[in-house]
């Protein structure tokens, strides 16, 4: 099946709003302390960068990068690490910065592996979360907005690489379909 690029789902300006909202909680949260936050390649670059410059408390930066493997649009929850942390993270606050939680798989699978390097904390920031979708009980602890079960792209997140770069969100929409 192909998909083509849809209609605006959410636009820029709410995102913005969304972004500011979390990281004032974030700030609140981890006031006094440094953060270690961990941005996950791709899809997150351009809402860890925008995330990171409304942070009021000391900040370290690292990425990781996996990748899940895809039939069409759905997940197959087979996660490899291609590239891992460079920092230490024993005894940090570590917070993982994603673009979306789907199945929840990608999350799991990570949360358990940086549980194993000891932090003093782990939590999981989300700019979107498909909550319909989840196979595995994996919630973020703080979520940009909770969406329907459709797939989106732009602001970081591709469809088969494309779209990261557009300002709003938009959907996909399968040939044939009518939205
Ligand atoms: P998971 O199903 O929660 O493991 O999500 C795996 C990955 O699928 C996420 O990190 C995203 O990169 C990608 N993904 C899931 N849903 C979407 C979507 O709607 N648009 C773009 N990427 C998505
Ligand atoms: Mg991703």
């Amino acid at each position: 099946m192909a998909y083509n690029l849809g209609k605006v789902l959410i636009g820029k300006d709410e995102i913005d709003q969304m972004v500011t909202r979390i990281a004032r909680q974030i700030s609140a949260d981890y006031r006094g302390e440094e953060l270690v936050v961990v941005g996950i390649l791709k899809g997150s670059f351009i809402f860890m960068s925008d995330l990171i410059r409304r942070l009021e408390m000391p900040v370290i930066v690292d990425f990781m990068s996996v990748s899940s493997y895809f039939e069409n649009t759905r997940s197959t929850g087979i996660v490899k690490i291609i590239k891992d942390l460079d920092v230490n993270i024993h005894d940090k606050n570590v917070l993982i910065v994603e673009d979306i939680v789907d199945s929840g798989l990608t999350l799991s699978h990570l949360k358990e592996l940086l549980m194993t390097k000891d932090p003093k904390s782990l939590k999981i920031c989300v700019a979107f979360d498909k909550p319909d979708r989840r196979k595995t009980q994996i919630e973020a602890d703080y979520v940009g907005m909770v969406i329907p079960d459709e797939f989106i792209v732009g602001y970081g997140l591709d469809y088969a690489g494309k779209y990261r770069n557009l300002s709003d969100i938009r959907m996909m929409v399968s040939d044939g379909g009518n939205k």
